[in-house]
């Protein structure tokens, strides 16, 4: 009985976390990561951070030890990945960016992200920097102080 009850929330957490996984930015191993790291969490708590290899590194050890399951290639490929797209200086794809990330990297408060975030759903994408300008809440200074490390 119980186990029937959850199934629509755990239906519901694949879904999100799949849908993450897609939303991340293109590039080998991405699948990888979609295959091993989306199974207890979605992948903001990834996107929020830009980590060294080394750090990278022992943060999937880390995982590892929680359960992650994947063979040595798929590891070896995720620990590619995450060196590659999410190293200090990474881009930040303000299209597809989660609220963790979005507030972090660019060092907004929480009303600013979700002002971000509102924006991005009812007008689409933004297409350059300054699309960011005209969401109203947001302090344009702290965009402009970031703009070249955004990604469309
Ligand atoms: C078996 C379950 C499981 C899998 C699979 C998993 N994680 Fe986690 N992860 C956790 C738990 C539990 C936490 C802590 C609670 C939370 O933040 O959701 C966590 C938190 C995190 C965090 C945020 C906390 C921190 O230490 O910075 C990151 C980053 C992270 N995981 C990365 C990954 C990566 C990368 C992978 C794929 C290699 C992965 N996780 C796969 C269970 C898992």
């Amino acid at each position: 009985m119980m186990t029937l009850m959850l199934l629509p929330l755990f239906v519901f957490l694949a879904l999100a976390a799949d849908e993450s996984a897609a939303q991340l930015p293109d590039g080998a191993g991405k699948d990888a990561v979609g295959k091993v790291c989306t199974e207890c969490h979605d992948t903001s708590n990834i996107r929020k951070l830009r980590l060294s290899r080394d750090q990278w590194s022992e943060k999937i050890d880390d995982m590892v030890d929680r359960g992650a399951k994947g063979t040595d290639q798929e590891m070896m490929a995720v620990l590619d990945y995450l060196s590659k797209n999410f190293a200090p200086g990474s881009k930040i794809w303000v299209n597809t960016a989660p609220f963790s990330e979005l507030k972090a990297n660019l060092g907004l408060s929480n009303d600013e992200t979700q002002a971000l975030l509102d924006y991005r759903q009812k007008n689409g994408n933004f297409q350059q920097w300054q699309d960011l300008l005209k969401v109203a809440g947001l302090d344009g200074k702290k965009i402009e102080a970031k703009k070249d490390l955004l990604a469309f």
